[in-house]
């Protein structure tokens, strides 16, 4: 089985990048098929507004290339046109979605299975220089973080990024003894957010990751662990483990203009025996 990585498409954000006809769902369903993706692991961020998010996997579902799994980022929780805060039922929308492996790990077989889960940050990889109120407010004189104008879990994130936690541990006691892929949107590795000291991440590093999931590692026979959110693209081996950020990212970062060479750029691969 091949298995294609992909995050943070941010196809409203992008959409300057299309030319005249092209649309991202387009892209992405000719960039499947051309590499011979079996399965889609996209680890969240398709756009800053749910419906558009949810219309895009409707649409990948209609062009049936390949299988996708999806966990929404930070930004598929956010309702920037209609306004609507009830983010824990935008949550539930993606969680019914047959692409969503909360509760409900995929079995590749006896040996290998996929569990995944948004994750939610616990401030962790920040300076400790800042109070846990600080973060919480989510704004500093160097600029605002916008989760704390469009998420809305009316809970800590201490409190989310936990129960999320709990919930990847608990799919992965489904699963049995197999060898785990994980996918989360958060970092879950120090190696994927900013080096501190830094003047403007030592705050913002707060919002990147939860430095609480790193212990996954060492619990859990974990071997591949797929993550977006930084916007930029890094792979890493480390203990036996492959970890993969594989974000397009906002437009201003790319490489190239051209939105389908982007993508080819940015997807990572890898081979699961059936
Ligand atoms: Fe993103």
């Amino acid at each position: 089985m091949k298995i294609g990585v992909l995050s943070d498409l941010h196809i409203d954000m992008n959409e300057k990048k299309l030319e005249i006809g092209q649309k991202y769902d387009r892209l992405l369903a000719d960039l499947l098929y051309n590499n011979e993706i079996d399965l889609l692991l996209l680890a969240g961020d398709i756009s800053s507004d749910y419906h558009d998010s949810l219309k895009f996997l409707d649409q990948m579902a209609e062009h049936d290339v390949s299988e996708i799994l999806f966990v929404p980022g930070n930004h598929d929780f956010w309702s920037i046109r209609n306004g609507e805060t009830n983010t824990k039922e935008i949550y539930k929308a993606f969680q019914d979605r047959e692409e969503s492996p909360v509760r409900n790990p995929f079995i590749i077989n006896d040996q290998t299975a996929i569990v995944g889960n948004p994750g939610w940050y616990d401030y962790g990889f920040a300076s400790d220089k800042y109070s846990t109120v600080e973060f919480e407010n989510k704004k500093l004189k160097v600029g605002g973080w916008n989760d704390r104008l469009f998420v809305h879990w009316n809970e800590p994130d201490q409190v989310v990024a936990q129960q999320m936690l709990d919930q990847i541990e608990n799919d992965i006691q489904l699963v049995g003894d197999r060898e785990i892929i994980l996918m989360t949107h958060v970092v879950t590795h120090p190696q994927f957010v900013v080096p501190l000291p830094n003047r403007i991440y030592d705050y913002y590093n707060a919002f990147l990751g939860a430095k609480s999931y790193y212990s996954l590692y060492e619990k859990y026979p974990i071997k591949h662990s797929i993550m977006g959110h930084v916007h930029f693209r890094k792979t890493l081996i480390e203990n036996g483990i492959q970890y993969y950020c594989s974000c397009l990212g906002n437009g201003k970062h790319w490489y190239t203009n051209d939105a389908y060479t982007e993508l080819s750029y940015t997807l990572e691969t890898f081979l699961i025996n059936e």
